[in-house]
């Protein structure tokens, strides 16, 4: 398919966009109270532009309690007063509008937080009461009630039951002040879809929707039947059988957000988040009927391994190709470890992505230590093999901060932390935050130019080095990479297609794109040799192409040979 992402009102503009994720209370603070918010957003639109991104996706920006950094949502139709106003809002619609950015908001279907009205509202109201069937409710088990309804484990760690006092229970898959909604209740997906004209109205131009494969669950909570334990519940697959992940009920659901997409013109459209890997039933989730697109994080596990990464590679095209939607390819997000500090350790080739479960096995393999970070080695990868999948078809989804190359933040204190895994892990998974610290603009000042105050969570003394300030300054920095890479794909997406060319070397990865582009990386920590004779390179992901080439080699000519971890761009000579 051919995709014209020249016009604005394109039905297909997403399929190979550029979509850069913000954190809004880690962007910029445009008043000076630590915490960033719309208006801040609104000042950097110029610095989008210059990226080159075609869409924004906003994290959580509603009124919350913060208990899962706005994944805690107590009103889907409003802004939180921290962050601005439903005016910033559509100020910051039109801002990005006027530059030809498009805007997508996240929207948290699966729970939501329990000061939400509605919730309240089935607090107040006794069991078994239409208040209630919102939620999912269940019985406490003991002659007095008050033991929970089963021994199932929160995603976020402690029990997923949490009692309200009267001898019922409520269910959380994440932390007990994000209550799971009911969407078995008509009222329930009705609110939904309000909530999605709401936001389509005020000009978004599409939705990342969370855990979007965990809406439909296979229990009735009212019913008495026994409960299978966690173990039990664990053994079988996620998909149809599984009672709370992939069920085949989500596709009713999302057929009819999918009605009200296309009451907009262009379509509005979504993206799903679904960890379940590896799935091919994810396809489901991209199809025209359904959400359109899905996140496929399988690439996440590849490591920076190159049989991996082009089986994944190869992978992901095909599920993309079956559901008729694109692929999308994505390394870092507010959820995992900064691409820049995975691609730094020393267990990289494992599918290691040093959060959740991943983290902790890391911290047994090493003794309890933290990890040994190589820095420099860990950005010299990122660049590497950002650059290598930012040549495929499809579309990339790119992490604030990535841009300039930025570490994960490892040493944060204790007490400066608010992800609800490190207090409800404690000492054994310290959570997400080291990839949520805002973000540096300047290489000194209060905050370093994220705000006039200090900042929510605290920078290190060396973010300064990573500023936008800075880094736009150098020509070979991250940033100026991003930009210049951003820019070229911009010219030669079109056809969607791509044919690998097989060089005889497990380390070196080369594929061809319609136009005559071609893409290569050595995974290897040593130069490998590339036939190159009489092209010349338009970008390569790390400075310094001739001495990198001849270092150690100094007798083989320049131009035969692709330096270490280091992806090249051309294009055949003979290609006008
Ligand atoms: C998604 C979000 C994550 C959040 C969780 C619960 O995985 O990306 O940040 O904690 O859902 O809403
Ligand atoms: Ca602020």
């Amino acid at each position: 398919m051919t995709v014209d992402k020249d016009n604005w009102l394109s039905p297909t503009w997403w399929r190979q966009a550029v979509v850069y994720q913000i954190y809004p209370r880690s962007f910029a603070d445009a008043n000076g109270d630590g915490i960033g918010d719309l208006q801040g957003i609104i000042s950097r639109v110029d610095y989008l532009k210059d990226l080159g991104i075609d869409a924004v996706w906003l994290s959580p920006f509603y009124p919350s309690a913060l208990a899962d950094g706005g994944y805690d949502v107590d009103d889907y139709r409003d802004v939180d007063p921290h962050i601005g106003s439903i005016d910033d809002f559509d100020q910051l619609v039109s801002a990005l509008h006027q530059r030809g950015i498009k805007l997508l908001v996240d929207i948290v279907p699966n729970h939501s937080s329990n000061r939400h009205a509605w919730f309240q509202e089935a607090l107040a109201s006794p069991p078994q009461s239409p208040a209630r069937d919102r939620y999912i409710f269940r019985r406490g088990t003991g002659p007095n009630h008050d033991q929970a309804p089963s021994d199932w484990k929160a995603a976020f760690g402690g029990s997923a039951w949490e009692p309200v006092g009267d001898g019922w229970f409520y269910f959380h898959i994440f932390a007990p002040e994000q209550p799971d909604w009911n969407w078995a209740n008509p009222e329930v997906r009705q609110d939904f879809l309000t909530t999605l004209r709401f936001w389509s109205d005020h000009g978004v131009d599409g939705f990342r929707v969370d855990v979007a494969m965990a809406l439909a669950k296979g229990f009735d909570a009212e019913q008495p039947e026994i409960l299978p334990s966690q173990a039990e519940m664990e053994a079988v697959p996620i998909g149809p059988d599984h009672l709370l992940y992939d069920r085949d009920e989500v596709d009713e659901i999302y057929a009819g957000w999918r009605r009200v997409f296309d009451e907009y013109q262009p379509p509005r459209v979504a993206v799903a988040e679904l960890w379940a890997e590896p799935s091919p039933r994810k396809a489901r989730y991209a199809t025209e009927e359904s959400l359109g697109q899905a996140f496929f994080f399988d690439i996440v596990h590849a490591g920076f391994n190159p049989f991996k990464v082009r089986q994944t590679i190869d992978e992901v095209l095909g599920w993309s190709r079956d559901s008729g939607s694109s692929a999308t390819w994505v390394l870092s997000n507010h959820d995992i470890v900064r691409h820049a500090s995975r691609f730094g350790l020393p267990d990289v080739d494992s599918d290691s992505v040093w959060a959740g479960p991943d983290r902790d096995r890391h911290w047994l393999m090493t003794g309890g230590k933290e990890p040994v970070e190589d820095r420099c080695r860990g950005l010299r990868r990122a660049r590497a093999l950002t650059m290598f999948l930012m040549g495929l078809p499809g579309s990339l989804y790119l992490y604030q901060g990535e841009e300039l190359g930025l570490p994960e933040v490892t040493d944060l204190p204790d007490a400066a932390r608010q992800d609800p895994i490190f207090f409800r892990d404690r000492g054994f998974n310290v959570g997400r935050d080291g990839c949520r610290v805002p973000l540096p603009w300047t290489a000194t000042g209060s905050s370093f130019g994220f705000g006039s105050g200090a900042a929510h969570l605290p920078q290190p003394t060396w973010f300064g080095q990573y500023a936008v300030a800075v880094e736009s300054d150098q020509d070979d920095s991250t940033l100026n990479l991003y930009r210049q890479a951003l820019s070229l794909r911009g010219r030669w997406q079109g056809a969607e297609s791509l044919e690998w060319i097989e060089t005889g070397d497990p380390q070196l990865l080369h594929f061809r794109r319609p136009g005559g582009w071609q893409v290569a990386m050595n995974f290897a920590d040593q130069a490998r040799p590339l036939p190159l004779a009489g092209q010349s390179i338009s970008l390569s992901s790390w400075p310094g192409i001739e001495t990198a080439v001849v270092e150690g080699k100094d007798d083989l000519a320049v131009g035969h040979w692709i330096p270490a971890e280091t992806t090249y761009w051309w294009r055949d000579s003979q290609v006008s």
